[in-house]
């Protein structure tokens, strides 16, 4: 991971994580229960939890595995870590999960793991391949790896709808190039595949996950554009450096939005690929 990508996501982008978590848990729940669900969790199991964010999925696998399981949250943003140990601190539920603050290209992580899980937290990588390969190294021979990830800009309105909105708005550059580390990294699934199995991965299945994210009430609307605009790791660099123009960006953001509210919530597609495999015998 670049030292910026580092930087954002223990800077301003991690705080936003923070003071927007229950919101963001909220429109993202049904993305990561996909995925979830795909490994059959059930007692006895260790897992690991990549780029955990605030530890909501994390707490949720721990229900899974219990009783005598345990699970690993490890992610790079020290406030989003911080903020998930206080969640557990003095609880019993909190007795068989752990969280680190770790970066998964670069460090060591604990193992050995039955099963690896990500909700939207394998896409930030430089060197994609160098993070799978930790991970597998990290997991039992034959044990299995599930995530969610995005398709296209263009098949997530959700996010590219209010984001290019206030991009407009903004003084710099737009979302990443096709491939480079960034939301959409993981759009091309061919290009998955092979990166899974050249870190280690075989049987990777690919199929498409929910279409569509609820962001919350249309009560929110102005709430929720913020939001959406201040959790993304290309616009919030940028609505810090022209302070001048944030509100007018978020603005845009609010009112790209007012299109897209049904019955009440503000509902856009989603494009999610989830994503499965299995650590090669070794
Ligand atoms: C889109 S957020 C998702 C967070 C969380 N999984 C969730 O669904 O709420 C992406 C997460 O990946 C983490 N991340 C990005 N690169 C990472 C790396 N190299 N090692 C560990 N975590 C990383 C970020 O800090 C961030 O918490």
């Amino acid at each position: 991971m670049s030292a910026s990508q580092a930087g954002i996501w223990s800077g301003p982008v991690g705080d936003s994580w923070v003071r927007n978590a229950a919101a963001y848990d909220r429109a993202l729940e049904p993305l990561g229960r996909a995925a979830l669900d795909l490994l059959e969790l059930g007692p006895h199991q260790r897992v690991l939890d990549v780029g955990c964010g605030t530890g909501t999925t994390t707490l949720e696998i721990a229900r899974r595995v219990h009783p005598g399981g345990s699970v690993v949250g490890v992610d790079v943003s020290r406030p989003m870590i911080e903020y998930a140990r206080a969640r557990i601190s003095g609880e019993t539920e909190g007795e068989n999960v752990e969280f680190a603050v770790l970066d998964v290209e670069k460090d060591d992580l604990p193992g050995p793991f039955d099963a690896a899980f990500s909700r939207l937290g394998v896409m930030f990588f430089d060197h994609p391949t160098v993070a799978f390969a930790n991970i597998a190294s990290s997991l039992k021979a034959r044990s299995r790896f599930a995530f969610v990830c995005f398709k296209t800009p263009s098949e997530n309105p959700f996010i590219s709808i209010p984001v290019e909105a206030a991009l407009a708005e903004l003084n710099g550059p737009g979302m990443p190039p096709r491939g480079a580390a960034g939301p959409f990294s993981l759009a091309d699934p061919d290009m998955v595949r092979g990166l899974l199995e050249s870190a280690g991965f075989e049987s990777v299945v690919i199929s498409s996950g929910p279409d569509e994210v609820t962001l919350g009430p249309a009560s929110e609307l102005d709430d929720l554009a913020r939001q959406a605009v201040e959790q993304n790791p290309v616009v919030m660099p940028l609505l810090i450096s022209n302070a001048h123009a944030r509100e007018a960006a978020v603005e845009a953001a609010a009112t790209a939005l007012r299109d897209h509210v049904h019955t009440g919530d503000v509902r856009l597609g989603a494009g999610t690929w989830l994503v499965e495999a299995r650590v090669a015998d070794r």
